[in-house]
């Protein structure tokens, strides 16, 4: 079904005409004072028409039709045109979005998403920094699947590089057999440690180690057998938080997938004259095809603009993060002929990713892939630094999802004390998790967050636990009204007070929030949405009784509780977040 700001922008376009490629939009009103929606495309237009914006809308509004679904439209400020739906549109529209699977959103025009995101590295522990990434992206790719498009979720993991060298010469000399089948993970970091400050005072270890990596990477089938058991004992480490997060990916290519295509890759960006030597390296350096603020093979110093070329190969022949991931580039778009590509990942990848897209458009011109990386800033302690565990080392992913799961439990035993331990500690699982996920995706995605549990896991503010308390307190209601069907369904729905029609415009804004999100990639915008459906189920429950009152308010009104609950529900497990019946 199309939204109503759907409806209301088809109907502009064919009273503005031809408006020279500016795009005919409606907002939603910020300020309900100024009615529902909003456009400014008279605003817009008057330039390019030469006219007076509050005169050219009242010429757009003369000629539009929408007196079916509006009061008469009102200019306002500077040119803006304000549209306020009648009741009786607002009372078809939320019958036919309750009566709708996909309640209400529309799907977009398909088109095919990969989405990298996660790709953590082999034999080190996942830490707080793959949170974002890991949540951020599994957010988008739920959504981009809902909205109808065909997402391939990619995780590259860094399961290649010279780390390697270390870890196969630590594993045949250090390693505590014993302590790799208890913490499998624990002792690959514990050896790679070890092994570190081995080769800081003895350059003998040094030389060693070099020498493993160097027969790794010749094909000895002894350190071949390493690497892969190390891979698969990390993996599994992967899988369960993976499992428990549920999250899945459709494709799992480690970095070392790419090898085979490294050595072509330098081939061809060396004979398209793309990367050249430099001191034994090969290297790509700014074309000057852009001015040099935006060159992102130029810095600037105290002497002006250098080069900061991009390396593809080091001098001793070796390839880097930036070669595979051009080679992976290459396979995906080969592949899954994806029409964008998302990177999400930390900030301070931002310029690896600017020149690896620069050097992929130079390389491939043709190609017409969107390319976007999707970044995040950092998680910090309430002391404002980088977050830490108390002793200081860096938290560990798995430790705070046991962390986050014990707090909920304590929290749901303080509100029940009578709650069965069974179920008290499955809910404490959706509360816990959902928690720090929605702690995670909330914030504006560039800027740093500080962590907190008591924010948190509180069931007041914009919170999960608020949320999912929302979806709760509308299901006890059913409960208590015997889990009678909602018979609205059937008779007609009709409503009459303010807090009815305001929860009904922010359930019908719903499918109008959602496909905006991946314009700029924020699922934030759901988690405020969400938070505002639920102040505004919060503020029609405190006016309007439901079980009590007369019908057909009541059926009405179990009609508008039902679609708020499928709402939350659906927008909840869209972040990846689920709901409890009970907390
Ligand atoms: N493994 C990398 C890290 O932990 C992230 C990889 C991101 N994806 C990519 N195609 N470069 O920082």
């Amino acid at each position: 079904m199309q939204t109503i700001q759907q409806i209301l922008e088809a109907r502009l376009r064919a009273a503005v005409g031809d408006s020279g490629g500016v795009p005919v939009t409606v907002q939603s009103a910020q300020d309900a004072r100024f009615g529902d929606y909003q456009s400014n495309i008279a605003m817009q237009l008057a330039k390019p028409r030469r006219a007076n914006p509050r005169a050219l809308a009242q010429e757009i509004i003369a000629k539009l039709d929408v007196s079916d679904l509006c009061e008469t439209p009102e200019i306002a400020g500077a040119g803006f045109i304000n549209f306020r739906i009648k009741p009786s549109t607002l009372i078809t529209h939320f019958a036919a979005l309750a009566a709708d699977e996909r309640l209400g959103v529309p799907t977009v025009p398909l088109r095919r998403l990969v989405i990298d995101f996660s790709s953590p590295n082999v034999a080190k522990p996942m830490h707080v920094g793959h949170i974002r990434s890991t949540f951020l992206g599994d957010a988008l790719a739920r959504i981009g699947r809902f909205l109808g498009h065909t997402v391939v979720s990619d995780n590259h993991i860094g399961d290649w590089g010279t780390q390697f060298g270390m870890l196969c010469f630590a594993w045949k000399t250090i390693l505590n057999k014993d302590a790799l089948v208890v913490d499998p993970i624990g002792e690959l970091e514990r050896i790679y440690k070890a092994q570190n400050e081995r080769c800081k005072s003895d350059p003998a270890q040094l030389d060693a180690a070099r020498a493993e990596l160097v027969k790794l990477q010749s094909g000895d089938k002894e350190n071949l057998g390493i690497w892969r058991e190390m891979i698969r004992l990390s993996q599994v480490q992967f899988d369960t938080i993976y499992a428990r997060l549920g999250i899945r990916f459709d494709v799992t290519l480690g970095e070392s997938f790419y090898n085979p295509w490294l050595k072509d890759t330098v081939t061809a960006l060396m004979e398209k004259g793309i990367a050249r030597e430099s001191d034994g390296a090969l290297c790509v350096f700014s074309d000057g095809s852009v001015p040099e603020k935006e060159d992102s093979f130029l810095i600037k110093d105290e002497n002006g603009w250098k080069d900061s070329p991009a390396l593809v190969q080091k001098a001793d022949g070796a390839s880097n993060y930036t070669t595979t991931d051009l080679a992976t580039i290459a396979y995906r778009v080969r592949e899954f002929s994806p029409d964008e590509i998302i990177y999400v990942t930390d900030g301070r990848q931002q310029l690896h990713f600017r020149q690896f897209f620069a050097i992929w458009r130079r390389w491939q011109p043709a190609s017409a892939v969107k390319l976007a990386h999707v970044w995040f800033g950092s998680i910090l302690g309430e002391d404002g630094k980088p977050f830490k565990t108390r002793s200081g080392d860096t938290v560990k992913l798995a430790d705070l999802l046991d962390e986050a799961v014990e707090r909920a439990s304590k929290v749901i035993a303080e509100k029940n004390p009578d709650m069965p331990e069974a179920e008290r500690s499955e809910i404490a699982k959706i509360i816990g998790l959902g928690a720090v996920k929605y702690a995670d995706l909330l914030p504006n995605r560039q800027g740093d967050y500080v962590f907190s549990w008591e924010k948190m896991l509180s069931f007041q503010g914009n919170t999960a636990p608020y949320l999912q308390n929302a979806y709760v307190r509308i299901r006890a209601i059913f409960r208590k009204a015997g889990n009678s069907p909602v018979t609205s369904h059937e008779s007609p729905v009709t409503f009459t007070e303010p807090a009815e029609f305001a929860l009904v415009k922010k359930l019908a804004q719903f499918g109008e929030v959602l496909p905006s999100i991946l314009d700029d990639y924020r699922p934030n915008l759901l988690c405020n949405y969400l938070f505002e459906l639920a102040n505004a189920y919060h503020s029609f429950y405190e006016a309007c009784p439901v079980l009590k009152a007369e019908e057909p308010a009541r059926s009405s009104r179990l009609a508008l509780s039902d679609t708020t609950a499928r709402v939350l529900a659906k927008g909840l497990d869209l972040l990846g977040i689920g709901v409890p019946e009970r907390m």
